[in-house]
Order: C-alpha cells, then structure tokens, then sequence
C-alpha cells in the first residue's frame, strides 16, 4: 500500500475516469429517480402528413432488399433522432402499391398491423393467407414468415407496430430474408379466423396453444359487434368502452412485449385522468376528440397518431354530441407487468381531470 501522497477528491475522480468507473454519489438521481422521467415525449403526428408523406414515397421509392417495406416510422423528439416512437415501440404507417409485393421474411421482433385501407392486399403469415379490411389486426409473432401483396390496382395503407427498439436494447436482434419473394400458401383462405376466430369455442381434438394467439388475423366485424355490445352494458371511467384483444386460448395479449386496444369513446364522453407506467401509441380510427397529455391537449381525428410516455397523466375526450370515436392503440403493458413494474394511480383532483394548460400544434417543436 502506498501513502506517499495525500489522496483528494479530484485525484479519486480522475483516477476512476481513466479506469471507466463511476461513483453512485455523483449520479444516484439520474440512474435511480424518484419516479419515471421519460425521456419519450407526447406528440402527434396528422394523418395529413403521414398520408401525404406515404403516397410520395409510393411514387418514388422502390421495395428492395435494405427496404423491402416502404414503412415510414414515427420519430419521438425525444428519442434522439432514433426512428423510435417510444423507448420500446416502433411505429409507422405502410404503404403497397397495387399489384406490389412486400417480400418474405422473419425477424424476432413481434410485430402487428391495423388496416387503414385494405384496397385487395393480402398478408401470408405461415402459409395462412388472409385479406386485409378495413380495421383489420393483423398479428406477426417473432420469427414466423410473412409477405404482403395486392391483387387489385388500388394502393393500401396500414399502421405497423413493432417492438423494435426493445429488441435493439435487449440486443437480440434477428432477420432473415426468405429465399422466395413470397412463400408458399399452406392453409386454406382465412383459416386460422374459421377455426379460431370464436374465442370461446375451440376444434375439441386440439389442445389450447398458449406460446403465441393461434388467431392471425381479428376482423373488424368481431371487433365492432363486441364494441357494440359491450357499450351497451359496462365500461370505464378512465377508457370509457375499451377492448384488449387476447389470445383466445389463454386469455392474455397478443404479443409477449405488447398488448392492443380497440376503444370506443361514445359520444359526448370526458374521461377521468390517470398515468401508469409503460408507453403506448395510438391511432384515432373514426371520429374525432382529444386526449390531454400532462396539461397539453392534443386534438386528434381520423388517421392522426399519438404518443403517450410512461407515466404522463392522461385523458380522453369525445366533444360530439352525436357520433362515438374509436381509438386504437399498443401499450407495453405486458412487459412491465411481467416484469413486476406495473404501477397506475388516479389522477388527484377535485373533479379527476387535468388543466388545460397547453395545445399541441402539429410541426412545431
Ligand atoms: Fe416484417
Ligand atoms: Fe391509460
């Protein structure tokens, strides 16, 4: 041991800088906050933009290997110039020409699309071969083959979610690209709907297939007669009619790192306000309202999609008297509570909502 020299503080420090070591006194509140501060920010992006921008890259970039989705991703401000929408969703909105073809591939990233505009295109996950609609939800568990197609002289247009940026993070990213441009179809048109698109009643030789949803593809007839009728009895103060979609079997998400939502605001319906940890996009589907983010009021409609950050205190608004507006949208939600991280709180006020003390305006910032 030597003791030739008086030790000091700033000799500690820079001993430690040249051996890449860092003292928790120095840094305890950035690694260990008190409570979560995201560095994902609310924001919303117009349809306007989003549908102007997608037809642009329809004209002039062509699907090919470094690009075989013409997928264009929603860029969080604050995730660093990253093409990421929170810190672990990717989220874009897809656009296919008519008679294009998005080639096969598998990635392990989970993925899921909701239909804007079908026009006559067609998804291939596994050989199963399904049309896509209008309101759609079309499910990619990781690793399974997919393509996209059209058969029709019409463009389509959906929105991709995909739990990219976790599986950058957690550094396990695979790809592979297929050796065909489309795979081969195996099953029978819409075959995983017809044997398992009525959840409670399954094929009585099989068992439950728990691993991943055995539905590909949730229609949107299902989905609406469920809205309906579940509108029709209970809902939420905070979601007012809101719907997860399962898989039938076991009840759970469709993803392992993520969960989706069909909400149905009826009209003229103010939400309570509440925040939760985990992150989640949205997309408005029909209608229009505004969802007010941390005292900022985001005014949305048909196509728009927003971001909510972990932990921003949030409500829902549907100012028509007349007509119910639809939301979907992803959340993390699975991931933090299989991780023991779920925590939500009601927001604390006389009347449980916010003050408005912001609009967002859509291009700036
Ligand atoms: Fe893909
Ligand atoms: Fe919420």
């Amino acid at each position: 041991m030597s003791t030739t020299h008086p030790d000091s503080t700033e000799q500690l420090r820079e001993a430690m800088q040249r051996r890449r070591l860092i003292p928790l006194w120095e840094m305890e509140a950035e690694i260990m906050g008190f409570r979560p501060n995201p560095t994902t920010q609310p924001w919303l992006w117009s349809w306007d933009d989003l549908y102007d921008t997608a037809e642009r890259a329809g004209h002039l970039v062509t699907m090919e290997r470094g690009g075989d989705r013409r997928a264009i991703a929603l860029a969080n401000p604050g995730q660093g110039g990253r093409p990421y929408a929170t810190s672990t969703l990717w989220a874009a909105v897809q656009w296919l020409n008519g008679h294009e073809i998005a080639p096969a591939h598998r990635h392990t990233s989970q993925a899921i699309r909701f239909i804007i505009d079908g026009a006559g295109s067609y998804s291939t996950v596994e050989g199963d071969r399904v049309h896509l609609g209008r309101g759609d939800l079309v499910l990619t568990p990781p690793w399974t083959w997919h393509d996209h197609g059209s058969e029709s002289d019409e463009r389509a247009i959906w929105m991709d979610v995909l739990d990219i940026p976790l599986n950058n993070f957690l550094d396990a990213p695979f790809f592979e690209p297929h050796p065909e441009q489309s795979q081969e179809v195996t099953a029978a048109p819409d075959e995983s709907v017809l044997k398992y698109g009525v959840g409670q009643l399954r094929p009585a030789w099989e068992a439950p297939i728990t691993d991943r949803s055995p539905l590909q593809t949730y229609k949107w007839r299902d989905t609406q007669r469920a809205l309906a009728n579940l509108a029709s009895v209970a809902s939420d103060p905070f979601d007012d009619v809101a719907l997860e979609y399962t898989n039938p079997h076991t009840g759970g998400p469709v993803m392992k790192t993520f969960t989706c939502w069909m909400q149905q605001l009826r009209p003229g319906t103010h939400t309570l306000a509440h925040r939760h940890t985990g992150s989640s996009v949205y997309m408005a589907f029909e209608g229009h309202g505004a969802t007010i983010i941390d005292g900022t009021r985001f005014q949305w409609s048909a196509g728009d999609m927003f971001v909510i950050p972990s932990w921003a205190t949030h409500e829902h608004v549907n100012g028509d008297p007349d007509a119910p507006a639809l939301l979907f949208s992803v959340h993390d939600t699975p991931l933090l509570k299989a991780l023991g991280k779920h925590r939500s709180e009601a927001h604390e006020s006389s009347n449980g909502r916010q003050q408005v003390t912001a609009e967002f305006v859509v291009g700036e910032g």
